[in-house]
């Protein structure tokens, strides 16, 4: 039997990427929860049931619910679906506060819980920790990272004309391009090394856009070990630059990745030799989208295989995160 999935929030990552993830994997949608009269039309239209509350949903008895509210929303639907016993993946970031984070993995203490940091599940991501772990590129120093798009005040997600640009609000959203982007880096990075960060310190900009939120950020960070990280995130750069950049930094190579940090299947990865400067690239299917092995790894830690979904290990980072955040905040 197909693994079922419900939808609490039927917006932009749920429609755009979700949604065709759970085709791919061969998983079932058994309906959505939205408050959005448009939201719930487009989802009768891509063939689901939709209610506008979580009861409803939670009704069709699925094997997990995906949450993608809105950040300042996560937590009343988390709650729901956790008193029910479902299993939960939650957006990134956990929430908009670190209030509302404690109490969020605290409702899903007991039942299986992930935060949807997708990209860990790129296939080329999965494809570079192994590199690192067998010792290619030798001791790592640094990780280093440019993630960077277009948020202007008017931008609504593609398809959503009645939307609000809710990642413009600080409230909803709980700042901007660094809450919004800089996460996904953070825990990548992470996972790729193999230990958490430590130390973390951020600067932001409001460089570009009228908006109260920054449209960019810088972060320095170092990993227990002594490997520093180092990431440019932002909202004020053309979407047609390169823009999506990660490099692994060790004593005897280096590992170079092009636009896999995001919602889609491919990219590259280089491993360059430390002695001689040779690159060849790491294989990785090229066709498998971190959205698609995200459910797919997420069915298979429901059904109780070895996992890496860990809200506890993600509550620990936000809390590093939020202390630099809020006193970046101070300074902008
Ligand atoms: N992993 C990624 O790459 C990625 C990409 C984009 C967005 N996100 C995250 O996904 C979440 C949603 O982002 P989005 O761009 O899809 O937003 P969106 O505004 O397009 O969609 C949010 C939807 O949630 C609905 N909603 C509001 N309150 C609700 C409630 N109580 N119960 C059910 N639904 C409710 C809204 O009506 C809307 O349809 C955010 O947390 C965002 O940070 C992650």
């Amino acid at each position: 039997m197909s693994f079922r999935w419900g939808i609490a929030g039927f917006g932009w990552v749920a429609r755009d990427h979700m949604l065709p993830a759970i085709a791919a994997a061969g998983h079932e949608l058994v309906g959505v929860a939205d408050p959005s009269p448009a939201a719930r039309i487009r989802a009768e239209q891509a063939g689901t049931p939709a209610w506008s509350g979580m009861h409803d949903l939670l009704q069709q008895r699925p094997d997990a619910i995906y949450i993608a509210t809105p950040n300042h929303l996560h937590l009343p639907p988390v709650a729901e679906a956790a008193a029910s016993g479902t299993a939960i993946l939650c957006e990134k970031p956990i929430a908009a506060t670190l209030d509302q984070a404690e109490a969020l993995v605290s409702a899903a203490r007991g039942i299986t819980y992930g935060t949807a940091f997708d990209q860990r599940h790129h296939p080329a991501h999965r494809a570079i920790r192994k590199e690192v772990a067998a010792g290619t590129i030798g001791q790592v120093t640094a990780v280093r990272i440019a993630y960077a798009c277009w948020v202007d005040p008017a931008w609504r997600p593609p398809g959503q004309v009645e939307a609000s640009n809710w990642r413009a609000d600080p409230q909803a959203a709980g700042g901007g391009a660094v809450i919004d982007l800089a996460l996904h880096g953070l825990d990548l990075a992470e996972m790729l090394v193999g230990e958490p960060l430590d130390r973390l310190q951020i600067t932001l900009q409001r460089r570009v856009h009228d908006y109260p939120v920054d449209d960019g950020g810088m972060l320095i960070g170092r990993f227990a070990s002594g490997a520093l990280l180092q990431s440019h995130v932002a909202y004020n750069c053309p979407e047609v630059l390169p823009r999506r950049r990660l490099e692994i930094l060790g004593d005897r190579g280096m590992i170079v990745a092009l636009d896999t940090m995001g919602q889609s299947a491919g990219g590259s990865a280089e491993l360059i030799c430390g002695r001689s400067g040779t690159g060849r690239s790491i294989p990785f299917d090229p066709g498998l989208s971190p959205f698609t092995a995200q459910a797919l790894a997420f069915a298979a830690a429901v059904s109780g295989a070895a996992h890496d979904f860990c809200g506890e290990r993600d509550l620990r980072l936000m809390r590093l995160f939020t202390a630099a955040h809020e006193e970046a905040r101070g300074c902008l």
